[in-house]
């Protein structure tokens, strides 16, 4: 198994795999819409400060843990601590890490499929086929279970294609196209009647907002969902990187690429809500600006209604960035599950995906059939309680379980003088008693609240 195990090309290969995981829907659609109703910039600001504060360094810790031992999550855990109860509690948490990485691909893949009816209905508008396109546009369970389904065979296909050939060449692609489209639509936007007031929102802070609790737990989560972590996506991402890596500097690429683009779709996002609002839509409901999926899926699309011929390939350009960043992380999430399959079991990696594809898929429909006790239920019990706790997990499994001279060692290959860096002064002690500490004490605030 080791010597046949595949590895991403070259630096650039993982770069843009590792950050088209990161950007996703979480950056387009979550930042700008935790923004939108945490008090604008004062979230900005506190963001920041999380994602590379927290985030990072628990970033790190998985690239670690998965290149030390090369090893899907599951397998890794249990590989780093010594036999006994301790190894079974490290299998439980991997186990627990993969079905989390399972249950956020069903939410995401029925949030992805309505950027795919979004994108169908501006594609046929286009083509003059007024009836599709309508058919696209209004909300159904047929619909949505059929975009869905698009988007679900479009991420087993690309992963069932292997790390090289699948992931590393359709993140190579794609994500260059992503941040084109995402600077064309933003110079776009910015030049709209209304733009502006948008922007002030976006960057001038309100300071007395900074430490309200919910925008300090919103932050955190935000973070965490936004750098794909606690749920093994990066770990095995790291399994499959070589030997001679720079993995701190790696790792901050990400995390800048990543808070950089969330950035960007800000810089869309709330001026967009503002044109809007100055063509008559209404942006608010009640004292707050519109966020959730209303914003994405009714405000914009009436926005881009009202814009005549150059409103539809906005649409088009807009829902085609969204189904992008959204593939490029889905690919990311389905491996989790996958890898553990083709290490643990004799399954090839096609039968993996469209086996382990193919549940995920229908939990998706479940999950349509049953939106309104589902959704927000899943959504919450993965991102706001299961990815901070696992976060904590693998800081605790980084900084405790693999010793000071593992940890370096592993830094070291790729970065020979690691051990005289500002990294390796600071991040073997971040790593176990500040991460765990401030991830907890936010987490319990929230569970309080
Ligand atoms: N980071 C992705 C986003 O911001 O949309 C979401 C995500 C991807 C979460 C992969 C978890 C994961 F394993």
């Amino acid at each position: 198994m080791q010597g046949t195990r595949e590895e991403f090309s070259s630096r650039l290969g993982f770069l843009l795999a590792a950050t088209g995981s990161a950007v996703g829907l979480g950056n387009v659609w979550g930042f700008p819409t935790n923004t939108a109703s945490n008090g604008g910039a004062a979230f900005v600001a506190v963001y920041f400060l999380l994602a590379f504060g927290l985030a990072y360094p628990a970033l790190m810790a998985e690239l670690v843990i998965g290149r030390h031992t090369r090893a899907n999550i599951y397998s890794a855990l249990q590989q780093i601590t010594p036999p006994g109860i301790g190894q079974r509690l490290a299998g439980l948490t991997g186990l627990y890490a993969i079905l989390v990485a399972s249950a956020v691909l069903m939410f995401y893949t029925l949030v992805a499929g309505w950027v795919i009816a979004h994108l169908l209905a501006a594609a046929f508008a286009i083509a003059g086929l007024t009836g599709p396109a309508q058919w696209f546009s209004v909300g159904s369970l047929m619909r949505d279970i059929f975009c869905a389904g698009i988007f679900s065979l479009l991420t087993i296909v690309v992963v069932s294609q292997g790390v090289h050939r699948g992931i590393e060449r359709w993140s190579t692609r794609l994500l260059p196209a992503l941040l084109v489209l995402s600077l064309a639509l933003t110079a776009y936007v910015l030049f709209q009647p209304g733009a502006m007031a948008g922007l002030a929102l976006y960057l001038v802070p309100d300071f007395s907002r900074i430490l309200e609790p919910q925008l300090l737990v919103s932050a955190m989560g935000q973070a965490f969902f936004s750098l794909s972590l606690g749920v093994g996506t990066m770990l095995i991402y790291g399994s499959y990187l070589r030997q001679d890596e720079n993995l701190p500097t790696i790792g901050a690429l990400v995390t800048v690429v990543d808070a950089l683009v969330a950035f960007l779709a800000g810089l869309l996002i709330l001026p967009a809500m503002f044109v809007a609002q100055d063509l008559g839509i209404s942006i608010y409901s009640g004292e707050d600006l519109i966020a959730g999926p209303d914003l994405i899926f009714q405000v914009l699309p009436t926005l881009f209604s009202s814009m005549g011929l150059a409103g539809i390939v906005v649409a088009l350009a807009f829902f085609t960035l969204l189904a992008i960043a959204a593939l490029t992380s889905s690919i990311s999430m389905l491996e989790v599950p996958v890898a553990l399959a083709v290490e643990k079991t004799p399954v090839s990696r096609s039968g993996a995906c469209w086996l382990i594809g193919g549940v995920i898929f229908l939990g998706t429909v479940l999950l349509t059939v049953k939106f309104e006790a589902l959704f927000g239920l899943v959504v919450t019990m993965t991102t706001e309680y299961s990815q901070p706790l696992l976060g904590i997990a693998l800081c605790l499994f980084a900084g405790w379980v693999l010793n000071r001279n593992q940890l370096l060692k592993e830094i070291r290959s790729g970065y020979p003088d690691a051990e005289n860096s500002l990294f390796w002064k600071i991040w073997p002690f971040y790593v176990r008693f500040v991460c765990p500490s401030l991830i907890a004490a936010t987490f319990i605030q929230s569970v309080i609240l």
